[in-house]
């Protein structure tokens, strides 16, 4: 998926070793869509050369404001202008503690913090990706240049933690190529949910017969964890509530892993009355075993099989639609169906009898577990159909559907 299609990004190396690591961001970036302009200081050639970078950016690198070569279509020998002028963001990483400090100065001795400091401020966005030794991270001094770096308008972004190259181990790892792509494509998203705090629920619940029978579903996760996903990405605080998957955390998201359809109503009860918006995407099973044995069920050879009798689980969904904070409209509700024939007609039915503003239709084979689906969005004023398209894709439209019935707020 090109989420970075028809982005200039302009990557500013300065000197760490975590230099190894822009090189295969420069790689992910391209591979995103982003043609890319690599800008390097000198001490970022100790690390890693330009010729890496030229052939995984595909362009001539710069690294002296001296350079003469053509620059963003200009031979005025201006490539701190001509560079900084064509980018939709200028991403420095990593960014040193001694590059943070000389761009707080305002300082502009080579090419990378002139650009930086030449760059049109309203239009030219300046992304720092930190890092260094945990201490030199820890240190008041960098933090204080974080702060004031945030206040000047730069956004500085987190920092790993874990074994850092000087064998210790602590804060101060730059994120890693995928988690900085993953900023990049959040720093991007229109922020139409910020200030909202978004609860999902996501995948199978498992419903205990035994220590280690019970009755579960073919739900993936997938669809939850990418409205999870799309929902952060466009500035929401993110709850999400997982039942059984192997799924990824999204980045920035808090997750609950929940087993049963009571854990999950014990869990989306308490959240239910602090979020604003509920996306009910799990697959929660409609019955659970009557009784749970307390010891595994033990074949006896007699033949005889045991008899299993269930009792509805409680509907979640319809529970918290029908809370005081759903129906003031403080909290804002949106169901899923899987049907596997008449969608519309089914869709519309559950929408009413679960008493949402929202119902999210889908055919239930063509779903589960798959990369992809296609989505009818069900509300009073009628249908839209969301076309076939990878779920990540999907979940980002139904966060634009969302956050147009939802109130914006100030965050
Ligand atoms: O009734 P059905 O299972 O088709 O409804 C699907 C919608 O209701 C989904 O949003 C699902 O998360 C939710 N649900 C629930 N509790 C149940 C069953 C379904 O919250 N027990």
């Amino acid at each position: 998926m090109k989420d970075l299609a028809g982005k200039h990004i302009v990557l500013g190396l300065s000197g760490g070793i975590a230099c190894y690591k822009a090189a295969e961001l420069c790689r992910a970036l391209i591979k995103a869509g982003a043609t890319v302009q690599v800008v390097m200081t000198e001490a970022a050639g100790q690390f890693i050369t330009p010729v890496t970078m030229q052939a995984l950016s595909g362009r001539p690198v710069f690294t002296s404001q001296w350079d003469a070569r053509t620059a963003g279509g200009a031979d005025n020998n201006m490539p701190h202008i001509n560079l900084s002028r064509e980018a939709d963001a200028i991403v420095v990483a990593p960014a040193s503690a001694d590059f943070m400090a000389k761009l707080l100065h305002g300082r502009a001795d080579d090419l990378l913090s002139l650009m930086c400091l030449a760059r049109p401020l309203e239009s030219v966005p300046l992304v720092l990706a930190p890092a260094m030794n945990r201490e030199m991270w820890s240190h008041p001094a960098t933090q204080r240049n974080v702060e004031q770096l945030r206040a000047d308008g730069a956004t500085v972004l987190d920092v790993g933690v874990g074994d850092q190259a000087c064998g210790e181990s602590g804060d101060g790892r730059m994120l890693e190529p995928d988690e900085l792509l993953y900023e990049l494509t959040r720093f991007f998203t229109p922020k139409v949910l910020a200030g909202h705090h978004v609860l999902v629920s996501a995948g199978p619940t498992f419903e205990a017969i035994d220590p280690v029978r019970g009755l579960t579903n073919l739900s993936s996760g997938k669809m939850g964890f990418a409205i999870a996903r799309a929902a952060h990405e466009a500035g929401a605080q993110v709850t999400l509530v997982a039942g059984p998957v192997a799924l990824p955390t999204p980045r920035g998201v808090g997750r609950i892993n929940v087993k049963s359809a009571l854990n999950m109503q014990k869990t989306l009860n308490v959240l239910a009355q602090t979020c604003s918006v509920f996306v009910s995407a799990a697959a929660v099973a409609d019955w659970r075993p009557a009784s749970e044995a307390t010891q595994k069920i033990k074949k006896d050879g007699s033949g005889d099989v045991p008899t299993l009798s269930f009792i509805e689980n409680p509907d979640i969904l319809a529970g918290i639609a029908a809370s005081a904070r759903a129906q003031s409209g403080a909290l804002y509700c949106v169901g899923f169906a899987a049907e596997s024939h008449d969608l519309v007609q089914h869709a519309q039915t559950k929408r009413v009898r679960k008493g949402v503003p929202l119902l999210v239709g889908n055919i239930g084979p063509d779903t589960f577990g798959q990369d992809d689906n296609a989505l009818l969005l069900v509300d009073e004023q009628g249908t839209t159909e969301l076309p076939r398209a990878s779920k990540l894709v999907l979940a980002r439209q139904l966060v634009q559907e969302i956050a147009r019935r939802v109130p914006r707020t100030a965050a």
